[in-house]
């Protein structure tokens, strides 16, 4: 029997302190009776003060709330990986938010393993990513713990009636940062869903935009940076050593205040839906842009070539939230293994809403002067290109020689065909005759 004094079950929850995790804390309490440690994970993102926060987590009745300042593990552990893979979904989306998932429930269930808490709560609807990753990271990082979701789970149907819900309960949340759009931002950059935005033919509205200026009133004159590369990772600006995390916040500046950054897509959920996003990436896409020119520089061929399928399968790894999985290990060795030699420098032009690499240097430059030179200084083997063709095209060679042999005529051949016939007898005899004049000529 239980008495009055059983200690509750606790639930650690991914806590944000807007109004669908504020809800969390009470619906939690009154649907299933746990005691709240709420979670607020410092990743970059653009806040009213974590102290207010955890405040407010705390009045709405978590018995504890702890702030945890992610910023430097997220850009050491997390932003070096997905600048080693170049990671973009789709070949476009640098997996911001994909990015600070797995990171958050690392500390989620750290912090439930202190607890003993048995429960991990988040705050993603049923029809998103976020939910994906949440319930795979925390499972693979400890599969005893249970997970709730219970704005999947609740049956509050609008933003009105979660207002509603919150008033009867109690819960205080701030109403005048109310946005028409769902964001989730960090270092890496910032989405934007929902509202006007669900149409795909309405152009993004100018104030969605945070991070990025308009590139029609940015600075009428370029911005030149200089980023410095060890291994893969950036470690200064303009001959300046800096950490990771800084260069990050600082190429946020510089590129965003050149208006470099916007993204607008429609992107292919893990779920099955096809949705409208808008992302403002500047840091991340200037960063990826000069990592992938040095690598154009620095890495053997058939290296850069294979790592361009692995950058892929990577991107779509963490997307689909597999960061602990065992392929995204193996991917990670791969890929650290080719970043031992992208050391060196390449230099950024920002002007107006475009970047662009305008200069790279490195001591382990594979590019060589005598070899790609058209000048006298050539060193090329000019005579070895013929042998080389040969053997190159053999195996093709020998299979259109029995082509033709069998009469089975290609479908290049065949356009060569139609386009004779096409342009009809009359070619054929200037052609002719143009043979025939050179020939007097020649005699
Ligand atoms: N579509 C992006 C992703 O799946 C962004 C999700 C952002 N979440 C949000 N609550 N707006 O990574």
């Amino acid at each position: 029997m239980e008495t009055q004094n059983t200690p509750k079950e606790k639930v650690v929850l991914a806590y944000s302190g807007g109004l669908d995790t504020s809800v969390c804390i009470t619906w939690l309490q009154d649907k299933y009776n746990l005691d709240v440690i709420a979670v607020v994970g410092e990743v970059g993102q653009d806040h009213e003060g974590l102290e207010l926060v955890k405040q407010r987590a705390l009045s709405t009745g978590a018995i504890a709330c702890h702030v945890v300042d992610m910023r430097e593990a997220f850009a050491e552990e997390y932003l070096s990986s997905a600048l080693a893979a170049n990671a973009m979904y789709e070949n476009k989306y640098p997996l911001v938010s994909a990015l600070s998932r797995p990171l958050i429930c690392k500390h989620l269930v750290q912090i439930a393993h202190q607890y003993g808490a048995k429960y991990i709560a988040h705050g993603c609807t049923g029809k998103g990513n976020d939910q994906v990753r949440f319930e795979s990271s925390i499972t693979m990082l400890d599969p005893t713990l249970q997970i709730i979701a219970p704005v999947r789970d609740w049956d509050l149907k609008s933003r009105e009636e979660e207002m509603e819900w919150a008033a009867a309960h109690g819960i205080t949340v701030p109403t005048t940062n109310a946005s028409p759009y769902s964001i989730d931002d960090n270092l890496w950059g910032r989405a934007i869903e929902c509202g006007v935005l669900e149409d795909p033919w309405a152009e993004p509205p100018a104030d969605i935009y945070t991070m990025t200026v308009d590139p029609m009133q940015a600075p009428d004159v370029p911005t030149y940076v200089d980023i410095q590369f060890e291994a893969g990772l950036p470690v200064g600006l303009n001959s300046k050593p800096m950490s990771y995390l800084d260069i990050v916040y600082a190429m946020n500046d510089i590129a965003g205040s050149n208006g470099y950054g916007r993204i607008d897509m429609i992107e292919n959920r893990l779920v099955g839906v096809k949705s409208r996003e808008c992302y403002e990436a500047p840091g991340a896409l200037a960063l990826i842009m000069a990592h992938k020119a040095l690598e154009d520089l620095c890495l053997e061929r058939s290296v850069l070539h294979y790592k361009l399928g692995i950058e892929q399968s990577w991107a779509e790894c963490v997307y689909n939230g597999l960061w602990f999985s065992p392929l995204k290990d193996a991917f990670d060795a791969f890929l650290a293994s080719t970043q031992q030699c992208v050391t060196g420098t390449v230099k950024l032009k920002l002007y107006k809403g475009s970047c662009t690499v305008v200069g790279r240097k490195s001591d382990f430059s594979l590019y060589t002067y005598e070899l790609a030179t058209y000048a006298a200084d050539d060193q090329f083997d000019h005579q070895a290109a013929k042998g080389f063709i040969d053997l190159h095209a053999l195996p093709c060679k020998v299979w259109a020689e029995n082509r033709l042999a069998m009469g089975v005529r290609m479908d290049s051949f065949a356009t060569v065909d139609a386009t004779n016939q096409h342009l009809g007898e009359g070619l054929v005899e200037e052609a002719e005759e143009i043979v025939a004049q050179a020939q007097s000529q020649l005699v």
